[in-house]
């Protein structure tokens, strides 16, 4: 996991350039399953053609895939319907470090959708309900008000038919080090039918 405060590339032990898993790099990358998932720019085709860019939650990452969860009927399952690739951008500034991947999108299991859910905070699992284009439309006030009574009204919750995620296999995946003292430096993996190939590329 990255922490802040070891300064912009002091951070970057050197037994990380000797692992040949992308996968593994990642998770060595990111907060552990205990801490609030990372945020990360997801990008897509729109139907129009133009990419489209958002932040999502990294919800997990296993080991081919990363996952984000969204509502069924957001624009950008609209647009994975219709062209089923993604892209991802992660930074951590302050430590000068970067991931950006891409691959294939598919849907995600129905058991990874009920476990993710179930992982998510008191908070984000009403917004999963209370989040429509109907309650959007009503002023702050009122917008509290279902809120508050949506969550009065119901215990635990289970995931709403909109609750949908997806997994993006990872095709290539490259990590972008900061060095304070010389020039940044990326490693960048693709996935071949064999396993992973690496390349080091100036940053
Ligand atoms: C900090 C932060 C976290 C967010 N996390 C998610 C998320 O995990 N899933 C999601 O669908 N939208 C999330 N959003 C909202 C999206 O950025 C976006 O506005 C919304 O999903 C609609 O996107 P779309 O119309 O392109 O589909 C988050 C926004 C912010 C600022």
């Amino acid at each position: 996991m990255i922490t802040s405060g070891t300064g912009f590339g002091a951070d970057c032990p050197v037994e990380e350039y000797l692992i040949s898993d992308p996968v593994a790099l990642l998770h060595r990358w990111l907060p552990d399953d205990e801490s609030p998932p990372p945020l990360m720019a997801l990008a897509t085709v729109g139907r129009d053609g133009y990419p489209r860019v958002r932040h999502v939650l990294l919800s997990e990452v296993d080991a081919t895939a990363v996952y984000f969860h969204t509502d069924s009927r957001s624009s950008k399952v609209a647009e994975l319907s219709g062209h089923p690739r993604a892209a991802i951008a992660l930074a951590w500034p302050e430590v000068g470090r970067q991931v950006v991947a891409h691959g294939e999108v598919q849907r995600a299991s129905d058991d990874e959708l009920r476990r993710t859910y179930s992982r998510r905070s008191r908070y984000l699992q009403l917004l999963a309900w209370v989040n429509d284009a109907e309650t959007a439309a009503l002023d702050a006030a009122e917008r509290r008000r279902v809120w508050a009574e949506f969550d009065r009204a119901h215990g635990e919750l289970s995931p709403p038919s909109t609750w949908t995620g997806f997994a993006i296999e990872l095709h290539e995946v490259t990590f972008w080090r900061g060095d304070p003292e010389g020039p940044s430096q990326r490693s960048r993996f693709r996935r071949t039918h064999d396993g992973w190939t690496a390349q080091v590329l100036p940053g």
